[in-house]
């Protein structure tokens, strides 16, 4: 019936013949569309890496395990990691990642390096520990030669080893203090921390009820022994740690003074460096809770400057800590923080900022402020790409943002690590390293939990063997390492790379 056509219907039949005829000319070029894919790719984290034959021949060994990885109905990336932990264990690319040497960890504290097993096992299987309930369903420590004074809102003291003497099997028991020292737990995640205040809450008592098996002194020297030696068997060459320097005490209740923390720190590095000559070591950035008032704050201030005057080595600075949408902004502390400035003395800043998603508060300024303040890197900056500006100044200025994907993810800031911010950070290749804040928190170690959710997470099929070198190199280059330091610490991991490469590769 196309003779029954009406004229304007012909003639839109007709053009649509036409352009069917030459719809060649219509699809892009696609040696323009593949040159767009390369040229977007050579713009990513390690983008730009030349790569040797051994280390092309290991990326498609990668690449491969990573589709596979990425057809999982279970994609590990995609659930919480308290669920997604046992099958991250179990990936073949998670075993790699072990083994690659992932050159330095810039943000750890220090009351979590430790899996929290150990604290329990070791710590509290030591003689003269007692313990005490807490009115809110938590527990307190205390070392002592006898039974210390009872404290306010706390049960008589126990002394642990009489207890387990009476149990026949301390499995419970066990478990439940170390229930106490980690957000870690085997019951569905988003039932027991249904909100960030619960999570927080519940992070904000656990290192309460740490506080005083961590700060007796024969365990806090073994405590970061292990600590390192955790770091180390993860293939991790060097730490830079948050520090709070608390006073440490002895069986006999006395104390010891912050310098004496510092130099204890800096002695059993030493030692571990000696044990492991293929350890680089490790630096201090002191760390002070947010919520002082700002007296308080001018006070520690001046006790940052001098500890890094006293110790200009060890020492790598100074940053506040605490959750950033409940505690006070830096711009509240301006005084105390222009203090160094203002002496003409030096104090570099190691800010957590933008640990947030409460976006336009004074709480999502810190991170403008963090870089006004001259900051060394960011810790976290989860808000940065709300921030254009204060992303471009960190990029040019080479502030390089603390990525710690496990705990924006336990913390609540984001569900599914795909979605992680730094997915676009990395993406054009934005100064960032990847860290893991708290491991015992939340119940990993090392680096190589947190390199998994950034390579196969929001890392993608795209983020490939090169991107991991470049993160590796990162945390170098951007340590606080001196120059001549990090020529040092770049050689030493540069071997270890080659090794693991020329191990790995087929
Ligand atoms: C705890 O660890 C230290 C250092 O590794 C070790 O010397 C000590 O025997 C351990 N103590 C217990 C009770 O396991
Ligand atoms: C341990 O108990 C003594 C009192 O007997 C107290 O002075 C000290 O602060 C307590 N230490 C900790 C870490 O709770
Ligand atoms: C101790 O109790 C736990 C759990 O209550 C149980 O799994 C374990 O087998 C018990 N151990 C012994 C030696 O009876
Ligand atoms: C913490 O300790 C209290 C007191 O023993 C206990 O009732 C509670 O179950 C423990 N919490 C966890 C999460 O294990
Ligand atoms: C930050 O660095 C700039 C440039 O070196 C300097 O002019 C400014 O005074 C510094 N600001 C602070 C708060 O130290
Ligand atoms: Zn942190």
């Amino acid at each position: 019936m196309a003779a029954g056509l009406q004229r304007p219907q012909a003639a839109a039949a007709c053009l649509l013949l036409l352009r069917y005829l030459s719809c060649g000319l219509c699809i892009p070029d696609p040696k323009l569309r593949e040159a767009l894919i390369k040229q977007e790719i050579s713009m990513q984290t390690g983008g730009q890496v030349v790569l040797t034959d051994a280390e092309q021949r290991l990326d498609s060994v990668l690449f491969k395990m990573k589709q596979k990885e990425m057809m999982r109905p279970d994609f590990p990336p995609a659930m919480h990691f308290f669920k997604a932990r046992e099958l991250i264990k179990t990936s073949p690319i998670f075993s790699l990642l072990q083994k690659m040497p992932k050159g330095a960890a810039l943000h750890v504290h220090d009351l979590s390096m430790v899996n929290a097993e150990w604290l329990v096992k070791n710590a509290t299987y030591r003689p003269h520990c007692y313990m005490c309930y807490t009115d809110s369903n938590s527990i307190r420590f205390n070392f002592s030669s006898q039974a210390p004074e009872k404290q306010l809102n706390c049960s008589p003291w126990i002394l642990l080893e009489s207890l387990r003497a009476k149990l026949i099997n301390t499995t419970d028991l066990d478990n439940s203090i170390m229930g106490n020292l980690t957000l870690f737990t085997n019951q569905d995640p988003e039932t027991v921390y249904p909100s960030q205040e619960v999570v927080w809450d519940k992070f904000e008592k656990a290192f309460q009820a740490m506080w005083g098996l961590f700060t007796y002194a024969p365990v806090f020297r073994d405590y970061y022994y292990q600590g390192l030696t955790e770091f180390y068997t993860d293939n991790v060459m060097y730490l830079e740690l948050r520090a709070v320097l608390p006073e440490i005490y002895e069986l006999d209740g006395s104390c010891h003074c912050v310098a004496w923390t510092v130099k204890t720190y800096q002695e059993v590095t030493r030692q571990f460096k000696k044990d492991h000559p293929d350890f680089y070591g490790a630096r201090i950035i002191f760390s002070h809770n947010r919520n002082a008032s700002p007296s308080k704050m001018t006070e520690i201030v001046q006790k940052a400057l001098k500890l890094q005057q006293d110790f200009p080595i060890f020492m790598a600075g100074f940053d506040l800590v605490g959750r950033e949408d409940t505690g006070r902004p830096l711009w509240y502390f301006r005084d105390a923080l222009s203090l160094p400035g203002d002496k003409g003395m030096t104090l570099p800043f190691f800010f957590h900022a933008g640990e947030t998603n409460l976006e336009g508060t004074d709480v999502d300024q810190n991170l403008l402020d963090a870089l006004l303040f001259n900051t060394s890197r960011i810790g976290h900056g989860f808000a940065l790409l709300r921030h254009p500006l204060v992303k471009y100044k960190s990029r040019i200025e080479g502030v390089a943002v603390e990525v710690c994907p496990i705990s924006n993810q336990v913390m609540k800031l984001v569900k599914d690590l795909r979605n992680h911010p730094a997915a676009a950070l990395m993406s054009e290749n934005h100064p960032v390293v990847i860290s893991s804040d708290d491991p015992s928190m939340f119940g990993s170690s090392g680096l190589s939990y947190d390199f998994y959710e950034a390579f196969v997470g929001f890392g993608g099929l795209r983020a490939n063997i090169g991107t991991l070198k470049e993160l590796a190199k990162n945390s170098i280059r951007y340590s606080s390492l001196t120059p001549k330091q990090q020529k040092e610490a770049f050689a030493l991991w540069q071997k270890k790379w080659d090794k693991f490469v020329s191990e790995n590769a087929f």
